[in-house]
Order: C-alpha cells, then sequence, then structure tokens
C-alpha cells in the first residue's frame, strides 16, 4: 500500500509497464541530439516532465496566474486553493500526519539550507556536533559545514564502505553527548546505494539525536512514508520526480517546525507587525516567506497524479529491473569500473573507463545521443575515497528501456575504442 492517507488506494500494482505508451508523454524524448535520437540517462540530474506536467504550468498562467495568500480577488482565491491542494497531496504522498508539516521550498538543496540555518540559530553552540556520512551530496554538507564554523560546532562522518556499505555500527562510538544532529542521504546520488535509514533512525533515537534525510534521489525509487520512517526532516526536489525546477519539499515533525526559528523573512509568513515585535504565521506559512513557486507546487501535485495514475509499484518495478540490467552489462564489460556493490541500487550507477577521462566519455557518448553526467557529481569527498578525479554516471527513469542501455553499452565500446585509437595515434608521434 503507498499511502495510508484517503485520496489514493493501491491501484494498477500488478501491471507492467507499458513503456513504448509512456514515452509519447514526454515530447522530449522524441528529438534529436547531435543527429542521434535522444536516449536521456541523466535522470539523477533531473527528469523530464511529461505533458499533463507541462500542461498544468501552462493551464496555470494561462487561466488562474496570482499570488497566494494575499488578495481577496477570484484568482488569488482559485491560486491559493490550487497550492494548498497541492501541499495536501504531497502531504499524502509522504504519509505526513498533517499539511503543517509540509514546508515548499526551492528544491532539497534549500530545504536542507533552511534546517541548517534555522536549527543551528537556536540548538547549535560551542563544542556541539552534526553528523553527515562519507556519501553526502556537497548540498547535505557545506549547509552543516558553514553552520557549524558559525557555532563553533564540528562536523562529524560517518565513513562507509568500499562496496558502499554505511558503517551504521560505528554510530555508537560516533554520538556523544554534544551530538545534536545527524544528516544522511537516503540514496546516494553517485552509487545508487540506498541507505539503512531505519537503522540510523532507530540508533539516534536510542541516543535522543533527531534525524534529517536527503531524499533528492529516493522519492522517484521506492516509496517513502515518513512517519512510518519516523525521521524528524525529509527533504527532495520535485525536478527529480517528473515536476518543474524550483520546487521542493521539507518535511518536518511539526513539534520541530513549532520550535525552530523562520529562515528567511518577509512578506506572507506573518501574522502581524509592530515597530518592534513581529508575530509569525502558523506553520508551515513561518517557513515561506516571499512569493512562491506556485505553478512548481501545482507542478509537483501534478507528477504525483501522474505517477498515481501508471500505477507507482508499476513504474518501480521498472526502474529496478531496468537498473538491474544495466548493472548486469556494465560489470561484464572489460574495462570498465562499477563503483560500489550493493544488492540492490536504485536510480544511478557510475563507473569509470581505464585510461579515459570521464569528461572525455561523457563529450563521446554525447555525440551518440546518449546523455549522462560526468565529473565529481556535487560529492568530492566520495571521489576521493575512490581515488578518482570524477566518474561517469548513468541514472534512469520510468521511460528508459533496455534498447537505450544497450545503446549505453555499445556507447561505452565506441568511446574504449576511439581513445584507444588516440593513444595508438599520440605513441606513432
Ligand atoms: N543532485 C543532482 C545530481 O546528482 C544535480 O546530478
Amino acid at each position: 500500500m503507498v499511502f495510508t492517507g484517503t485520496t489514493y488506494k493501491k491501484i494498477n500494482t500488478a501491471q507492467v509497464l507499458d513503456v513504448d505508451k509512456v514515452r509519447k508523454d514526454f515530447p522530449i524524448l522524441a528529438r534529436r541530439v547531435n543527429g542521434r535520437p535522444l536516449i536521456y540517462l541523466d535522470n539523477a540530474a533531473t527528469c523530464q516532465k511529461p505533458r499533463a506536467v507541462v500542461k498544468r504550468i501552462v493551464d496555470f498562467y494561462t487561466r488562474n496566474n496570482s499570488n497566494i495568500h494575499r488578495g481577496v480577488h477570484a484568482l488569488s482565491e482559485r491560486a491559493s486553493g490550487e497550492f494548498e491542494a497541492a501541499r495536501e497531496t504531497v502531504r499524502q504522498f509522504l504519509n505526513a500526519r498533517s499539511t503543517r508539516e509540509i514546508v515548499f521550498t526551492q528544491g532539497t538543496t534549500d530545504a536542507i539550507n533552511l534546517v541548517a540555518d534555522s536549527f543551528g540559530a537556536d540548538f547549535l553552540s560551542k563544542g556541539d556536533e552534526i553528523i553527515v556520512s562519507g556519501m553526502e551530496h556537497h548540498s547535505n554538507v557545506l549547509p552543516w559545514q558553514r553552520i557549524c564554523a558559525r557555532r563553533q560546532a564540528a562536523l562529524k562522518v560517518l565513513p562507509c564502505e568500499h562496496n558502499g556499505r554505511l558503517r551504521v555500527e560505528d554510530l555508537d562510538r560516533l554520538i556523544t553527548e554534544n551530538t545534536k544532529l545527524i544528516a544522511l542521504v537516503y540514496v546516494s546520488n553517485v552509487l545508487g546505494v540506498r541507505n539503512p535509514v531505519e537503522e540510523v533512525i532507530r540508533r539516534a533515537r536510542a541516543r535522543g539525536v533527531p534525524v534529517l534525510l536527503d531524499g533528492a534521489q529516493a522519492v522517484a525509487h521506492f516509496e517513502v512514508d515518513v512517519r512510518a520512517l519516523d525521521c524528524d526532516f525529509f527533504a527532495f526536489s520535485g525536478h527529480k520526480l517528473y515536476a518543474d525546477t524550483g520546487i521542493g519539499v521539507l518535511y518536518g515533525k511539526e513539534q520541530w517546525l513549532r520550535i525552530l526559528p523562520p529562515y528567511r523573512t518577509g512578506g506572507g509568513m506573518v501574522q502581524s507587525v509592530g515597530p518592534e515585535r513581529v508575530r509569525y504565521a502558523g506553520l508551515p506559512l513561518k517557513f515561506e516567506a516571499g512569493t512562491m513557486h506556485v505553478a512548481g507546487a501545482l507542478s509537483l501535485e501534478e507528477a504525483i497524479h501522474y505517477l498515481r495514475k501508471l500505477g507507482f509499484d508499476s513504474v518501480r518495478a521498472h526502474q529496478r529491473r531496468l537498473m538491474d540490467y544495466a548493472e548486469g552489462r556494465l560489470r561484464a564489460l572489460d574495462g570498465v569500473t562499477v563503483y560500489a556493490s550493493p544488492s540492490r541500487r536504485y536510480g544511478a550507477v557510475s563507473f569509470t573507463i581505464d585510461g579515459v577521462h570521464p569528461y572525455d566519455a561523457g563529450l563521446i557518448l554525447d555525440k551518440l545521443g546518449i546523455a549522462v553526467r560526468s565529473g565529481t557529481h556535487c560529492a568530492e569527498p566520495l571521489m576521493r575515497k575512490y581515488g578518482v578525479g570524477g566518474m561517469v554516471r548513468a541514472s534512469f527513469a520510468l521511460y528508459n528501456t533496455r534498447d537505450e542501455v544497450d545503446a549505453l553499452i555499445e556507447g561505452i565500446r565506441r568511446v574504449q575504442e576511439l581513445c584507444g585509437e588516440c593513444k595508438s595515434t599520440r605513441s606513432l608521434q
């Protein structure tokens, strides 16, 4: 069962996803790049958008565009209503208790910065400690580094092993009476490893330490139930779930959001403003200063509806099968190193090709119409751990196919040939 909320019921779960049909929902997939059909394998960076999501954005701007929670005119009322309905859809998606626990943000990065700044302001002081893992995206390291420096607190790292396993047992040693929060990535954007967050939360709970989860790479790949997880904070981005960029969500337990101070201040987040005193609005508006990305929130609701119609379980099963297939084919290639070896990988797999710079590989693949990400993937500590300057990453979404995986494998062979030829030419000179 995906939701315990009232609206969503289990539907379509046993169906196999009709990928050919689904692909027609994504106009961009029909275009050619460098004269070749586009093979888009950079979904961990951002997903493509189905027509329904694009239409929802266009409909908003052509019919209802207005600011929210400010006017009494018809359009403003309409826009406010749609925005709050989107919040309720997100609440159900995460199975949060209340919409008071759902804050719209600009994305995962913004959500984590919100918690780091607000939590840091009131709950972090000299000598305190925050724990992150060794496989974080920079967006779950830098906000903590900065706030720790400001508050003279320490940032500690929970290590992971070469195979991608998080050393959860080290937590018992790392957590001290000064530990104020653990911030952990749910699924690594580089390795596709799903961390045992339930175990982390259990150990943290036993020592009275709150946990924030970076769910950016998780929500598209398996069910997230924040109540069952019992995490204190959960952040994700709309654009990695087929919605617009610039919209994201911070889930926070109400008891935390009540006591955290506002992050940004400005219009829309106050009840009253006097010459010296201000009364902030209730939750979640206290954290939503300034004009919100209304169309973005509606696009996120539409994306969730779209996935629900396809059947969350069918979508996730398709993505898992594709990932298993990609992993098998990549591992069978000579001269290719695949990083980490989890029993199941979610969404992304990273690799290097012997003797080939990841940027060269990315550029040659691009010439073949294949979009992958190459570089450090905003995870330099992890690159250092593996002793590489970068990796190539292929990441999958619901519209990808086995044929596209095959094309990637052929593309990698072509990269090996071309780079091999370059080397022999150079050695002749
Ligand atoms: N966080 C995104 C990625 O991993 C941008 O590519």
